[in-house]
């Protein structure tokens, strides 16, 4: 019987595949068989280098939430992660609509374009496909600081579920992570600020950060054939964070 967990003959685009958790998801599907399309804004070669003949590169700066239209063209891609993102703080009294523009793009306009461009490949050749949003414990929280940010993520919450209703039945599964407090570049600050940081661990209820390999390990599950049944979810992998 197929291992209903493994990834062999699928091709996997991963956007931000770079650093942090997209690289994560990038190796971790790797791993599962999938060969993968390291999508990112600048060269990635560390995660290029860690999956030898199972990697590719595509050049995509998302800032251009229309730059990925042409990139499902090439050759058949199964699996979309859209994991790229990126954060603005200010006080929302001061917040600029150049912020805004910034972070919707990328977070939000970019995730949706590039989910139609895949899914309109998919459904030309009739195929099936996989597709996971890397959401966010503010895609449920508000934050403080990042109107932008938490607007994005929600939204990413609702589209994932718009777009699992119109293409449940097509054969493409939207769903989404979303991941709790990571060990990443992007919560590097947080980490070394000693109050916040005990008073994040303290609200955990696993007992330590997440690391970049869970939400990957979550990914492969979203990407395999162990989740077909599975549309419309936003999975959380917060250590239990939500659940207080
Ligand atoms: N770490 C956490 O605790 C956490 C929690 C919840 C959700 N998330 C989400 O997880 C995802 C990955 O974040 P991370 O923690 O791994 O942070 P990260 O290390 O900062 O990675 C963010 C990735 O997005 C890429 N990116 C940003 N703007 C881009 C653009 N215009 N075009 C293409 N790529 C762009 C970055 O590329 P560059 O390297 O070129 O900047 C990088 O590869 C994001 O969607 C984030 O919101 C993270």
């Amino acid at each position: 019987m197929t291992n209903p967990f493994r990834l062999d003959g699928k091709t996997a685009l991963v956007t931000g595949a770079n650093a942090g958790i997209g690289q994560a998801i990038a190796l971790a599907l790797g791993q599962a068989g999938a060969q993968v399309v390291v999508a990112a804004r600048r060269p990635a070669t560390e995660t290029l280098a860690a999956l030898g003949a199972q990697g590719r590169t595509l050049t995509l700066d998302l800032s251009d939430p229309l730059a990925a239209r042409d990139a499902f063209a090439a050759e058949p891609v199964d699996i979309l992660v859209n994991n790229a993102g990126t954060i603005r703080r200010a006080d929302s009294l001061d917040y600029s609509e150049a912020d805004w523009d910034a972070v919707m793009d990328v977070n939000l306009k970019a995730v949706f374009f590039t989910t139609q461009a895949f899914a309109r490949a998919v459904t030309a050749r009739e195929g099936r496909g996989k597709v996971i949003n890397i959401a966010s414990l503010l895609s449920f929280q508000g934050g403080i600081r990042v109107p932008a940010y938490t607007a994005s993520k929600h939204g990413v919450a609702g589209l994932t579920k718009i777009l699992a209703n119109e293409w449940a039945a097509g054969g493409i599964n939207v769903n989404a992570i979303a991941p709790g407090y990571i060990e990443t570049a992007n919560t590097a600050a947080l980490r070394e600020d000693p109050e916040r940081s005990a008073a994040i661990l303290d609200r955990i209820p696993a007992g330590r950060w997440g690391r970049p390999e869970d939400i990957a390990q979550t990914a492969v599950f979203l990407a395999a054939p162990a989740s077909d049944y599975i549309h419309g979810a936003v999975l959380n992998v917060d250590g239990g964070w939500l659940a207080r």
